[in-house]
């Protein structure tokens, strides 16, 4: 049980791991507990996620914080999640580069609120020096939104005569996605047993593993990372290939 993390085979590693934090509201109501008790105690879920990948070597870790659907979420919600994020990463920032971990963010950040987006500035740009881990929060994200914008921007480059179409292939598309130089997500985590993608990374994860587990956020802990990431070192990953082609 508690050796759970030296059986992680650190050769074959995710590079990228992106969690949909989900079960906060779920989780409080069973405490009792107003929905927005649930996600102060994902803070703690947070840190100990973040910690556990860095220390195993983990080089991207996304955490799904925020959907351009949560907007319609009762105000009332919707404003203690931005307090939260501001709190959280005002607190956090030391920690981060204690650890040396480098923040950054992907979604429609010019959205959020002023504050938010100062906060969240602040913390990139404190943390931009570190190299031994990325933290990528997704914020008013949508893939949806994502995929959008990235054509948007290449039919301008088209039209301005800076592309030309017969260019866009993989790499460049690739490219003009908030995840710009990043790996694909090798491991695809969602907690609380609801087993739907929910407008998430959807170019990057067309060859991702998807692991569902129903433990809700507040509960995810260091042995819950390492657990999904033991099940997805026990899979075959066979692209396309036959298992007998695979397993050399
Ligand atoms: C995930 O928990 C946190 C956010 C979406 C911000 P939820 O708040 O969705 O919790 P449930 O799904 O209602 O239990
Ligand atoms: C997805 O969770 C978004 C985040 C974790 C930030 P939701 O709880 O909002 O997703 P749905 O509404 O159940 O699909
Ligand atoms: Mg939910």
């Amino acid at each position: 049980m508690e050796d759970l993390k030296s059986q992680v085979d650190t050769e074959n590693l995710p590079r990228h791991i992106a969690i949909i934090m989900d079960g906060n509201g779920r989780w409080a109501k069973q405490h009792g507990k107003p929905r927005v008790f649930g996600h102060q105690s994902g803070v703690k879920s947070v840190r100990e996620t973040t910690e556990a990948a860095a220390e195993l070597g983990v080089e991207y870790l996304t955490l799904y914080a925020f959907s351009t659907e949560n907007w319609n979420r009762p105000k009332f919600e919707v404003n203690a999640l931005m307090a939260l994020l501001v709190e959280t990463i005002r607190k956090e920032v030391k920690t981060l580069n204690k650890n040396n971990i480098r923040l950054a963010a992907i979604g429609d950040l010019g959205r959020l609120p002023e504050k938010s987006q100062k906060a969240l500035k602040k913390a990139i740009e404190d943390t931009a020096g570190n190299t031994r881990m990325t933290l990528v929060l997704a914020l008013n994200y949508s893939a949806k939104w994502e995929i959008m914008n990235a054509v948007k921007s290449l039919a301008s480059q088209v039209e301005s005569g800076n592309l030309t179409s017969e260019a866009i292939d993989e790499e460049v598309f690739s490219n003009a996605l908030a995840t710009r130089g990043m790996p694909d997500p090798e491991l695809l985590i969602r907690t609380s047993g609801e087993t739907r993608i929910s407008n998430f990374l959807l170019w990057q994860i067309a060859y991702s593993e998807l692991y569902f587990t129903p433990t809700f956020w507040p509960d995810f802990r260091k042995d819950s990372l390492y657990t999904a990431i033991l099940d997805y070192q026990n899979r075959e990953r066979r692209f396309g290939k036959t298992s007998e082609q695979v397993a050399k």
